[in-house]
């Protein structure tokens, strides 16, 4: 491993409505996998809230029903702290099609607790640029961990 995989990178995580009842299973999961959480909410998605956190989404064939199950219950929001963080998540959350991770990846959390490729229990972030956008959507309170005489010990 060179330098630059020692640092540590951040991601965005959400249980999604289908999965919250799952909650303890899968921050197991995140913590035996090595993952920090740096910062948590249980909330829910309004719908303006969903469209803009799809935005990339919008005209595709699956957005109406999309919209339906995320604002359809309450959504745990997580920002993951981990050496390559983007791209260790998304092989922990597995293939997008909960059905099809099932045979791919049966260990995956998509694979364990999603039903379909609409309900698929979790999200991660694509991109460490989507990451920070999608974390800033949830945590827009975010502190800064410069804050001088005070120890920064845990803060991300
Ligand atoms: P996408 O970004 O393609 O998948 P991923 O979550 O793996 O990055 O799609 C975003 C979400 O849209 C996906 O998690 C579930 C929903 N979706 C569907 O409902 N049907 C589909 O066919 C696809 C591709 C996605
Ligand atoms: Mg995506």
């Amino acid at each position: 491993r060179n330098r630059l995989s020692l640092v540590k990178q951040r991601t965005f995580a959400m249980v999604k409505p289908d999965a919250v009842a799952h909650m303890g299973e899968i921050l197991k999961a995140i913590q035996d996998h090595g993952f920090t959480v740096s910062r948590m909410k249980l909330t829910r998605l309004s719908e303006e809230g969903a469209a803009g956190f799809y935005e990339e989404h919008k005209g595709k064939h699956f957005f109406d029903p999309l919209m339906q199950f995320v604002t359809s219950g309450p959504v745990l929001a997580l920002e993951l702290v981990a050496e390559n963080a983007v791209a260790r998540w998304r092989e922990l959350i597995g293939p997008t099609d909960s059905a099809k991770a099932r045979e791919a990846a049966p260990d995956s959390l998509r694979a364990r607790f999603g039903t379909n490729a609409t309900l698929n229990a979790v999200h991660g972030s694509d991109s460490a640029e989507a990451a920070a956008r999608e974390a800033a959507f949830f945590f827009p309170d975010s502190r800064s961990c410069r804050r001088p005489g005070l120890p920064t010990t845990a803060c991300f």
